[in-house]
């Protein structure tokens, strides 16, 4: 156990100094991190962005606010500003909110584009580990550091390589956030046999399915007698009413504090 605060101190280690040189010439963001300022900038966000910009940032008249080079690494006052005076020549209006509401809006923005690991989950990382490994069952199909199913994306890194958001809707809807790669399909081959796992590589001539077990089938086209891919997601859609909230956040905390960069799964 170890290797893992082994890591965790390497990327603080090499986040730092970009931050630090960010913070002598820019504004402190008085809320930046809490979640319950999140959530308040979410409901300003909702009456006063989301009708150009889309009710999750996924841009309209106005462009994407998420997955944004633009805000990731925009200094507080270039937000700040740019939502309160808006920008010129555009249809991008100055907003009539308080300062204390700008910077609201400001947190939840930056929000939406920080990686999980920056922002400070509300739960409680160690009993969100005993979920993910236990009784929620995540490990049936989600490996971490090695450990865990493969009908899932290994989930080591998730604490970098995804937002709190993408892992809180992930985790929520997963019907509405599907990764490539992953699409569930059942097979019923012509000598009676029965295949069923993820797809991973599909042609004219053959299929390639990734069961439960990490078995790798290479499937001719000739042999089968019928394909069914899956319509939703493999991941269960139940989860935000068969856990609790307070265990959504915990397993939401485990998930943002992984950290270990892996290598994008072969297809
Ligand atoms: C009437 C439509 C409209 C509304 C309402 C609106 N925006 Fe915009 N926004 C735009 C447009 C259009 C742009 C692109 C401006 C340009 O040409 O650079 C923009 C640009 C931005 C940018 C810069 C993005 C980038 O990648 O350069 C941010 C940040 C932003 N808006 C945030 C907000 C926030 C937060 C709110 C709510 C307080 C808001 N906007 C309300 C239309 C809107
Ligand atoms: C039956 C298998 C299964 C179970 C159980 C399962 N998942 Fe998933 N999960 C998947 C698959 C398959 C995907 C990717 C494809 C998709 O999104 O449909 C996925 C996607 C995800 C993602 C998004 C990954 C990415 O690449 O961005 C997260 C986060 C996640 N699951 C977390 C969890 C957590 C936490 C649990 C336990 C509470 C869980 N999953 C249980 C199969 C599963």
């Amino acid at each position: 156990m170890r290797l893992p605060m082994c890591v965790l101190a390497l990327a603080a280690f090499t986040l730092a100094p970009a931050q630090e040189e960010e913070k002598e010439k820019d504004i402190d963001n008085p809320h930046h991190g809490k979640q319950e300022m999140v959530e308040a900038g979410r409901k300003l966000y909702l009456n006063s962005c989301s009708a150009c910009h889309g009710p999750t940032g996924e841009g309209g008249r106005g462009p994407g606010l998420i997955k944004s080079g633009m805000i990731r690494g925009a200094s507080n006052r270039r937000l700040f500003t740019t939502i309160k005076d808006g920008v010129r020549g555009s249809d991008m209006p100055p907003s009539t909110l308080d300062d204390g509401k700008i910077w609201q809006i400001v947190t939840f923005v930056k929000y939406l584009n920080a990686p999980a690991y920056e922002t400070s989950a509300a739960g409680n990382a160690d009993a969100g580990e005993r979920l993910f490994f236990g009784k929620a069952g995540c490990v049936e199909c989600h490996s971490i550091r090695g450990r865990g199913g493969v009908l899932g994306p290994d989930l080591s890194g998730a604490g970098l390589t995804r937002t709190y958001a993408h892992l809180r809707e992930s985790l929520l809807n997963p019907d509405e956030r599907p990764t490539d790669g992953y699409q569930g399909v059942s097979i019923q081959l012509k000598s009676g046999r029965r295949v069923e796992g993820v797809a991973r590589n599909q042609t004219n001539y053959s299929l390639q399915v990734l069961d439960a077990k990490g078995g790798l089938h290479l499937l001719s086209s000739l042999d089968i007698e019928q394909v069914s891919f899956r319509k939703g997601s493999l991941m269960p859609g139940d989860y935000k009413t068969r856990l609790s909230k307070s265990e959504i956040d915990d397993l939401l905390a485990f998930l943002s504090r992984q950290v270990i960069r892996v290598p994008e799964k072969e297809k």
